[in-house]
Formats: structure tokens, sequence, C-alpha cells
């Protein structure tokens, strides 16, 4: 197939719902099993309804790792997963990104020459050989290939907390290492650790704009987790005020929140997880329930629909969408499907074989571990 990088034309931006929906479905027939189309949870009702699977991004990620005949992974999702899918399919299978605006401010924050700067100025003061760099997905497929080089794994947030046991051991496992460089998101590392029972004294936070992360040798010797100053622009919108008006409202209603909210917002929850382990939540739910759910709305709007006998609502009542994700559209869907039933294929994800290569063995490790 030919690659070509060009830009969508505008007739897809004009075409209606309707339209549109049907000249993915008929792109989609066209393509048959030569296509998989993945969809994360985070994504428009628009997209999701063309996705041959759905998940979170740890559950895309096993899907890409264990399919291998379709030779066309289009992925409904941000950039760092559709990069984690590239690694874990097979060198005949392209993976596409119908958007490639679609990044992720989070995996922006940690940019691999700070990582390794940061890295140089850790050893001058800690044992860097008892250091193991952890990385949640949410990160670019440089950082990845980084903690792969360095002994450490690629974690998400429904495996964080075996990530962090494989690193610094527990009563089944013994340790890695004895400290962990924790990237990028500092709030899923800090309430992750928090709830493993990990004193929050020995959580110290690395800002990459600070010499020596703006800490003091000290403080980075008796660190157990070194935590990068990283967070989700999204999740960081849910405070405690709203849990408390929230709860001012309805007295018997439930609070559920992503761990990359702030730590107050998880500790004023009455159950926090992945976003799987959010929906599986939902699933259970007694018929009658209110719950808010501190996190993506689109996905909160879909269980308010999925499940008409519970009252759903966002905790953030300004509603609080992820704006790269929504740049997956109907357009743009329709637009690299067509593209690809005419042999071109837009919008490639392509990881370079090194950084493949060292990514792959952090991923790997993660699928390993869990
Ligand atoms: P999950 O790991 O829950 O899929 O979350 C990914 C993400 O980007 C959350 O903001
Ligand atoms: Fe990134 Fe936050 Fe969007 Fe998730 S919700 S993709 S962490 S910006």
């Amino acid at each position: 197939m030919l690659k070509i990088a060009a830009s969508m034309p505008s007739e897809y931006r004009d075409a209606s719902a309707q339209e549109l929906a049907s000249r993915i479905a008929a792109a989609k027939a066209d393509l048959g099993d030569r296509l998989l189309i993945l969809g994360h949870h985070y994504q428009m009702d628009e997209v999701m309804a063309f996705a041959d699977a759905r998940g979170d991004s740890f559950g895309l990620s096993r899907i890409a790792a264990d399919q291998h005949d379709a030779e066309l992974v289009v992925f409904c999702g941000v950039h760092f997963m559709a990069e984690s899918a590239d690694i874990l399919t097979g060198p005949d299978q392209q993976v596409i990104l119908p958007d490639l605006s679609a990044g992720c401010s989070m995996a922006d924050m940690a940019d691999i020459d700070q990582v390794e700067h940061a890295w140089a100025q850790l050893a001058e003061v800690v044992d860097i050989d008892q250091v193991v760099p952890i990385t949640y997905m949410n990160s670019t497929a440089a950082i990845k290939a980084f903690v792969g080089r360095h002994g450490g794994a690629v974690c998400t947030s429904s495996n964080a907390r075996a990530v962090l046991a494989w690193a610094l051991g527990d009563d089944a496992m013994p340790a890695r290492g004895k400290q962990v460089f924790f990237l990028p998101d500092q709030h899923l590392g800090r309430n992750t650790a928090l709830a493993m029972g990990y004193p929050s004294d020995g959580l110290v936070l690395w800002d990459p704009a600070l010499p020596l992360g703006g800490q003091h040798g000290a403080a980075l010797e008796q660190a157990s987790v070194l935590l990068w100053k990283g967070h989700c622009s999204v999740h960081g919108r849910f405070t405690l005020d709203q849990i408390e008006r929230f709860r001012s409202e309805h007295p018997d209603g439930k609070v559920i929140v992503h761990p990359e909210c702030t730590q107050d917002v998880v500790d004023a929850s009455d159950a926090w997880g992945s976003t799987d382990f959010l929906i599986r939540w939902v699933e259970a739910a007694p018929p009658g329930t209110t719950v808010t759910i501190g996190t993506e709305v689109h996905l909160v709007y879909r269980l308010a629909n999925e499940f008409p006998d519970l009252t759903i609502t966002c905790l953030d009542d300004e509603v609080c969408p992820c704006a790269t994700m929504a740049r997956i559209d109907a357009p743009h869907l329709a637009w690299v499907l067509e593209e690809a039933v005419a042999g071109r294929v837009r919008n490639q994800i392509t990881v370079d074989g090194e950084t493949s290569r060292w990514a792959l063995v952090a991923l790997e490790r993660m699928l390993e571990i869990t």
C-alpha cells in the first residue's frame, strides 16, 4: 500500500452524521477481516459504534498483542496508545490513528531529554542500580524504551499496583530495587503507593524544571517512590468541593473516581480505580443507585445511557471532555477507512526499530506481570 501524508478533505467535515455512518459501515464491510478497529472507552459514541473491540489502555494493548490477523489496526484513542499498538503488533500489521493530532497532554509532560537528564542527576546522589523506572502507559515510545533499557516496566491504571509490587517487592515477590522512578503521572504513582502502605514522606516529587528535581540529596536517597511532576488536565479538574457538594445533595450517593485524580479527591471517594474498574463498579451497582463519576465525560455519558436504572452524573458538572480523544471523530474515521479501501494508508503510526525493541521489553514485562 502507498503511504501518503495528507489532510482530510473538507467533504468529510461537511457530511451529515447519517452519511458518515453509512460510509464508515460500507468501508468497514469492504475491508472485512483485513481491518480491526479498537476503541478506547473515552471515545465518542459516533466512533465507538464501529469499534470491533472496546477497552481501557491495558485491555487494548493486550488485544493488540494477541491478534495477528488484521493487516490494518485503526486505533481510536490517543497517540501513545497507537504507538504501543504498533510496538505490540507484528511487522505486517499497520496501525492507523485517524487524526494525528490526538495526543495526550500528560504524555507530553515527560520529554525523553528531560528524563535522561533527570536520570543522570539522580545517579549522582542515589545508587542508580537500585532504581527501577516505571512508566505509565501514557508516555511516548521513547520513554517506554528508556524504561525497558533500564530494567523497568510499563504500567496502566489497572495494574499499577502489581507493577509497583513487582519493582519494590512484597510478601510474595523479591524486590528488583530499592526505589521506583515513576513517570509521568504523579497522582497515579502517589495514590497507588499510598494504597500499598508506603508512607507519604517516602513519596518525593521530581520537578523536571528544577535542578535535582527541586529536592535535596537526602530526600532523594530516602524516597521509596520518586514521582515525576506530570498530571492529567482532565482528571485534575475534579475537586474535593465537588465531592462535598454532591454528598450534601445526595447523602446516599456514591463517588467513584480514576486514580489520575489528586490524592484528596481519591481519599474522599467511595471507590477508585482504572477505567475498567469504574465500568465494572457501575455494572455491579444495585438498581436505584446514584453515583457520580470522576473521569472522562464521554464514558460517563455512555454509562448513563447504558444503565437507565441508575442515576449517573459526571462529578464536574461543567463537563470535562478529553479534547484530544475527541479529535477522533466520524469524519476522520470515514476518511482513513475510505482511503484504506482505495489502497492508501493515511496517518500510520510507526515507531523506529531501536525504540520499538526496548519499548517492547517494557511492555512485555507489564504483560507478564499482570
Ligand atoms: P486507562 O488506563 O484507564 O485506559 O486510562 C487511560 C487514560 O488516558 C486515562 O486518562
Ligand atoms: Fe491524556 Fe488525560 Fe486525555 Fe487520558 S484523559 S488521554 S491522560 S489528557
